[in-house]
């Protein structure tokens, strides 16, 4: 074998183990936009629940989202109405997160 055959060898075998391991990583890891949707979604379905508890008495979710889109862009929105829910409400502030997360994402729709 040649220096260059030798070389070439090597190098198919760093992409093969490469590619293995990478192929690994995906079995073990899933990709993280599988995860981050699945995420979102319980995050989603936690803040309309907790809309639906702490907020939704006395406010359509229509109303909410048309707050957030008063704002001149939804950064903006959603620190006025975190701010405001500081003070308002019985919903925690982990709840407020929450509820704020899922009606700028309703507003983003
Ligand atoms: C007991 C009734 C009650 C509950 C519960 C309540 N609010 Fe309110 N909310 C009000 C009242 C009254 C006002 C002031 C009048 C208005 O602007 O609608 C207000 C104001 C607001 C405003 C400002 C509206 C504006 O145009 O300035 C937002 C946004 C809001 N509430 C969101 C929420 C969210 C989100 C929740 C749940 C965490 C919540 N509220 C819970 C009664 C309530």
């Amino acid at each position: 074998m040649t220096q260059t055959a030798v070389t070439r060898a090597m190098l198919m075998l760093v992409a093969m183990l490469a590619a293995a391991a990478v192929a690994f990583g995906c079995l073990v890891n899933p990709p993280p936009a599988t995860r981050g949707g699945v995420a979102a979604d319980d995050a989603a379905a936690r803040g309309a629940t907790l809309f639906e508890s702490h907020c939704a008495g006395c406010h359509t979710e229509q109303d909410a989202v048309q707050y957030l889109r008063t704002a001149p862009n939804l950064d903006g929105g959603r620190r006025s109405l975190s701010a405001l829910l500081e003070g308002h409400g019985d919903s925690s502030a982990g709840e407020d997160t929450a509820i704020v997360d899922y009606l700028v994402a309703r507003a983003r729709d």
